[in-house]
């Protein structure tokens, strides 16, 4: 067996356990790593030193937020990436940048193996472990709650036989997983798909039916990518997170959906991501004011492949990169303004406007004006009709 192993550290109870857990079963040390994609909540240093309490040898974290914008929130901005048309892939996106780092920290410490915390029902042990098998196939892969029985009971046992120093009633009755472009919520009484929510399940938005001022934001956007905020120049991280504050305060971006994972299983997830659907909303817009019809309709398919990609765990892969080039080259006169009114937790573009539109308003116009030449529409149909009704024709004179 392997002597030193990554494990992918949250600072929750699992994973801290985790550190222990592992230690008892494999002998290797353990290498916490936390890595900060704009989650908030805990003091990453508390986190940091709570590792070496539950005897990890080195405890690092990692400042991942400006890389997990530029490198991987932005292409899901271009490839307006929703799950299901309605999953902006909150988790999905962070798993690989957490990868990238996990794999990093394995060949600074020397370690032949990572770990992480999740179950054998979802998602993330997928992008996880197919990552790593990605970037370092050398390496193995560690995970005690799915293979080696640490039940929630257990873990709760072992954390109080060695004194860890781990709040579990602090513990959130959801499953949670959040950071920059959102937050996720599962478990409990979200298990019943007929019950609502209750409200304490939110925390990035504010109950949309309480009535308060409308918002109005005006987004920039420079090659499919958003660069300001009402005129004010802003780095991605940045612009999320205030688009996370004014959104979430109009109650924009809750999302009810039964979800089907990877594994099979159809689950009920509650996700909030304000400033994501916003951001998406506004993105999209903008390519049906700048694009080309068909690259418009042919990308289409190429951003649903996309969503489906790096949900499946495949971020790494030959296809994700080949896709990006393509989003990446039609993403190149996607420019211009839109105007956002948020409201009662509704994103509703307002207006939009582009150097590089391909709105013609002499060809659009009803009023004076007009530039298009009615009467050559009368060919154009004749011409697109011809199959039709040679078809048609056809029909007629076999009908019995
Ligand atoms: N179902 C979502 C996904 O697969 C969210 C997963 C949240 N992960 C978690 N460990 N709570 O992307």
């Amino acid at each position: 067996m392997t002597d030193r192993v990554v494990l992918a550290y949250s600072g929750g109870l699992d994973t801290s356990v985790a550190i222990g857990w592992i230690g008892a079963e494999t002998g290797a040390e353990v290498v916490a790593l936390a890595v900060d994609v704009g989650q908030g909540g805990e003091d990453l240093e508390v986190i940091r030193q709570r590792a070496l309490t539950c005897g990890a040898v080195e405890s690092v974290v990692v400042d991942a937020r400006e890389e997990f914008a530029r490198a991987f929130v932005a292409p899901a901005i271009r490839a307006n990436a929703l799950y299901m048309d309605r999953y902006p892939l909150i988790s999905s996106l962070s798993r690989p940048v957490i990868v990238r780092h996990l794999v990093e920290a394995a060949r600074t410490f020397g370690a032949g193996a990572i770990a992480h915390g999740c179950t054998g029902k979802g998602n993330d042990q997928v992008r996880f472990e197919v990552g790593v098998m990605a970037l370092a196939p050398e390496l193995k892969v560690l995970a005690p709650v799915r293979d080696s029985g640490m039940t929630r009971d257990k873990a709760i046992a072992f954390a109080d036989e060695r004194g860890l120093p781990i709040d579990v009633t602090a513990r959130s009755p959801y499953s949670i997983d959040q950071n920059l472009w959102g937050r996720t919520a599962e478990c409990g009484v979200l298990e019943d798909p007929w019950a609502q929510p209750p409200e304490d399940v939110f925390v990035y938005t504010a109950d949309p039916t309480l009535a308060r001022d409308p918002d109005e934001v005006t987004i920039g956007f420079v090659d499919g990518l958003p660069v300001s905020l009402d005129g004010r120049a802003l780095p991605l991280p940045e612009l999320v997170a205030e688009l996370n504050t004014r959104a979430g305060a109009q109650g924009v971006g809750r999302i009810d959906l039964i979800e089907d994972r990877l594994v099979g299983i159809k689950s009920r997830e509650i996700y909030e991501c304000p400033a994501a659907i916003t951001l998406l909303t506004a993105h999209r817009d903008l390519e049906d004011l700048t694009l080309e019809r068909d690259l418009a309709r042919f990308k289409r398919g190429v951003d649903q492949r996309w969503a489906e990609l790096v949900y499946d765990g495949l971020w790494y892969s030959p296809l994700r990169a080949a896709l990006d080039a393509f989003v990446d080259d039609a993403s190149v006169r996607v420019s211009g303004d839109v105007r956002i009114r948020l409201a009662g937790g509704v994103a509703q573009v307002v207006g939009r406007r582009s150097e590089a539109s391909l709105y013609d308003h002499a060809l659009a116009t009803y009023d004076a004006g007009d530039q298009f030449d009615q009467r050559d529409a009368r060919g154009f149909i004749d011409l697109w009709g011809l199959p039709s009704k040679v078809w048609a024709a056809r029909e007629q004179r076999l009908a019995r």
